[in-house]
């Protein structure tokens, strides 16, 4: 099972709350790709971020494209069933806000209007193959150090293909950018791993 929870690195969530969501959320259509989702918690902590900052109405144009190279976490994702310590990093008043209490002991289930907003699909990054076009932000976190260096320059260099203009690239802190990756993307702030199309 890949290593993951919600809410995993508050840092980066905080910076696209502050410097992305706010340039993205009166775009008619947010299409997100979330590469190396592993088995959701990142989806839906972005999915709660974005809603906490763009209200009801506006939350109804984003689609979270969730993808990975193992097949079988989109069953998890569709069926949006947590245990108690993947969620207990969740804010309080958030848990309480898209999470309700599971039958299944410690366990909680994902609200729907969140479970309406990720979808998921199986893709592996190596393959080059972008899964769509016109996306505004490509959130890969923890994926790209199992990657060779070549590798990541040539899915760097795809995801700045398939990124519309301003869109944003975010990153894990520990992540180098390679140099060849200078042409195609600008540091947005600069104690974070957000970056912008160029
Ligand atoms: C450590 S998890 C990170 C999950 C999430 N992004 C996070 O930071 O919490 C790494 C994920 O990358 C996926 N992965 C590894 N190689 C991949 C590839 N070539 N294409 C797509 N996903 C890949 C793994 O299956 C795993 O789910």
């Amino acid at each position: 099972m890949a290593f993951t929870y919600f809410f995993r690195d508050m840092y980066t969530l905080r910076l696209i709350e502050q410097h992305v969501i706010p340039e993205l959320k009166s775009r008619r259509y947010l299409s997100v790709w979330d590469a190396g989702c592993a088995t959701g918690a990142e989806p839906y902590s972005l999915a709660i971020i974005f809603r906490e900052n763009m209200g009801e109405f506006l939350f109804r144009n984003l689609q979270i494209h969730a993808t990975d190279i193992n097949p079988s976490f989109g069953a998890i994702i569709s069926r949006g069933l947590y245990r108690e310590e993947e969620v207990r990093r969740i804010p309080r008043a958030l848990l309480d806000k898209y999470f309700v209490p599971a039958e299944e002991p410690d366990h909680y289930m994902i609200a729907e209007p969140l479970k309406q907003a990720v979808s998921f699909q199986h893709h592996d990054l190596t393959s080059l193959q972008p899964i769509r076009e016109g996306l505004c932000l490509i959130l890969c976190k923890n994926v790209l150090l199992h990657l060779t260096r070549e590798q990541v320059v040539a899915v760097l260099k795809m995801f700045h293909s398939v990124l519309d203009e301003g869109g944003f690239f975010v990153t894990e802190q520990t992540q180098k950018m390679p140099p060849e990756s200078t042409p195609w993307f600008h540091r947005v702030v600069g104690d974070g791993q957000v970056f912008q199309r160029v």
